[in-house]
């Protein structure tokens, strides 16, 4: 079965995302008493200053690996309003992209921001900072680092998609928010866990682009093309998980009839279903 309404797939998901268990490899922070905390820093990457913010879980334990989970903010966007959030009935993105009761302080996260508001990635710098990210947190702080998320709206998801791209082993699943092709895709051919979600009456990064991002996850991860493209379901998503792909490689695609919207709700609903959706797709990957 390729393609069930949201309502249907909220009640299978259980059936669908089964859990994926990856080789646990905890990061040389563990162990270590935290030199980090929850608080705004500055970075030198390429001789640039960098900044972003980090949220170290409540209770943080130095010998339990936590997931990481990267934050990229939409173009014009900043930091500190991913952490705050913005009305989402205004189109906003809930704080931390309401990922944080989900998580239940399993998973450290990490925002950073963009240089001129966004993520140009020129020379890589963007792919780079990451880098630099990931070596700073892991070498202090206690990660799992099989467990690497990362997620964004508009540009943000096209840093995410860049990431996927270019750091296909570091990056366990990613969540395209309304993305497009925005911060390059260098390598770009090998899998990794892939969710997207977009709307048709997208009128910012039209919804083909979405697709277009999509399909290239849908070739890497080896999974079956569709012989049709899904289409909401009047005001409710359409997710399609797709079938065939590579174990741990799925990818699943949510079409919805709205705009360029963050915080898209089904007819009847008042949440906006990516915050579920996206945690519900990355916690089905847990280290053993
Ligand atoms: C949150 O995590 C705590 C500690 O790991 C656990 O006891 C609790 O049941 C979790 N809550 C939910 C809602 O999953």
């Amino acid at each position: 079965m390729f393609r069930r309404t949201s309502v249907l797939g909220a009640a299978l998901l259980a059936l669908t995302w089964l859990t994926t268990f990856v080789l646990a490899a905890p990061s040389a922070g563990c162990g270590r008493d935290p030199t980090l905390r929850s608080q705004t820093y500055n970075i030198n990457v390429n001789g640039r200053n960098r900044q972003y913010i980090l949220r170290v879980p409540n209770n943080y334990d130095k010998n339990r690996p936590y997931k990481l989970v990267f934050l990229w903010h939409p173009r014009g966007g900043s930091m500190q309003k991913i952490v705050n959030g913005e009305d989402p009935n205004r189109g906003g993105i809930l704080p931390y992209h309401g990922l944080l009761s989900h998580a239940n302080e399993s998973a450290i996260f990490v925002v950073p921001e963009g240089l001129n508001q966004g993520w140009a990635n020129n020379g890589n710098e963007d792919t780079n900072f990451f880098d630099r990210l990931v070596e700073t947190v892991e070498s202090q702080l206690c990660v799992e680092t099989s467990l690497r998320f990362s997620t964004g709206f508009s540009w943000g998801g096209g840093m995410s998609f860049a990431l996927a791209c270019a750091r296909p082993r570091q990056i366990r699943a990613i969540a395209v928010i309304s993305g497009g092709l925005l911060s390059g895709c260098q390598g770009g051919t090998e899998p990794v866990a892939y969710y997207a979600q977009h709307g048709t009456r997208d009128s910012v990064l039209n919804v083909g682009m979405g697709r277009q991002l999509r399909d290239q996850f849908v070739r890497n991860n080896g999974c079956q093309r569709l012989s049709y493209e899904p289409q909401p379901n009047g005001g409710r998503s359409v997710r399609t998980d797709y079938q065939g792909c590579r174990p741990g490689y799925p990818v699943t695609w949510v079409v919805h009839d709205g705009d360029h919207n963050p915080s898209q709700v089904d007819a009847g609903s008042n949440t906006p279903f990516a915050p579920k959706n996206t945690w519900d797709f990355f916690s089905q990957f847990q280290a053993q």
